[in-house]
């Protein structure tokens, strides 16, 4: 069997008190009712608790962006997984490329933050990729190798966790990686997550990520492994992210 598709959608630092009216429009839209797939969408945390109670009953899932790896504390300006949760969110994007190169972030910080996510039942979208120097020095499996390794923790489940590869050259740049290169990213993640984590990852979602649009969504989402999509420019228009889902 393959896992349930995920389109998830990435809002950045977007997205004021108005903006909620799109994500009223995703969650209410028969488009979305009739496809066979999660929809989530991960807002700036001061829209989490109003999206969410927005969305209740509907089948669109809302998410944060972000979370701490304390679940307390003197630690000014951050959030944690137990406050994303209390919010009535139900899933985390953590280590995010622009999170890994802006804030330094590292893998053993990251692999804190899922072990935190999970520790408040939150499904967890951990986020790796190659740069595109990386990607012209072959390293791009190796990176991914170690990102992987590095950020999850043993307690993975499918449930849990979801992976989205990223490669950060693709990332609102309006290119894409190619077909066979993001089969080749999947395949071998999945093999990654085989060893470590035997069977129970054989239905963990993997999603790719980087300029996905209504006009590339069909073609990649066909790609075996390839399990959803994270979406950042084109979830912001309710039109365009129902179009990705639709895909399913
Ligand atoms: O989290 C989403 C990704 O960074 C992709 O962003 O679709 O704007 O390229 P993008």
């Amino acid at each position: 069997s393959v896992p349930k598709p995920l389109v998830a959608g990435n809002w950045k630092m977007n997205g004021l008190r108005d903006s909620l009216a799109q994500i009223e429009k995703v969650a209410a839209s028969e488009v979305l009712a009739a496809c066979n797939v999660d929809a989530l969408i991960c807002v700036p945390a001061t829209l989490l608790h109003s999206a969410a109670v927005m969305t209740a009953g509907t089948p669109l899932r809302i998410g944060a962006q972000d979370c701490h790896h304390q679940e307390g504390g003197a630690y000014t300006g951050d959030i944690s997984a137990s406050m994303i949760a209390d919010s009535l969110g139900s899933h985390v994007i953590v280590g995010h490329s622009e999170r890994r190169m802006g804030y330094r972030e590292d893998d053993a910080s990251i692999r804190s933050k899922t072990v935190a996510a999970h520790k408040s039942g939150l499904t967890a979208i951990v986020c790796i990729g190659e740069t595109e120097e990386e990607r012209l020095g072959d390293q791009t499996l190796d990176v991914l190798r170690r990102q992987l390794a590095g950020s999850l923790p043993d307690d993975v489940t499918a449930e849990n966790t979801v992976i989205a590869y990223e490669p950060v050259w693709a990332i609102g740049t309006g290119r894409t990686a190619s077909i066979a290169d993001i089969a080749e990213a999947h395949a071998f993640i999945r093999s990654e997550l085989s060893h470590r984590y035997d069977d129970e990852c054989s239905l963990m979602r993997l999603l790719y990520g980087g300029s996905v649009k209504p006009s590339n969504a069909a073609e990649i989402l066909r790609v075996e492994n390839v399990n959803g999509a994270l979406v950042g420019g084109a979830s912001l228009v309710a039109s365009d992210f129902l179009a990705i889902c639709s895909v399913y």
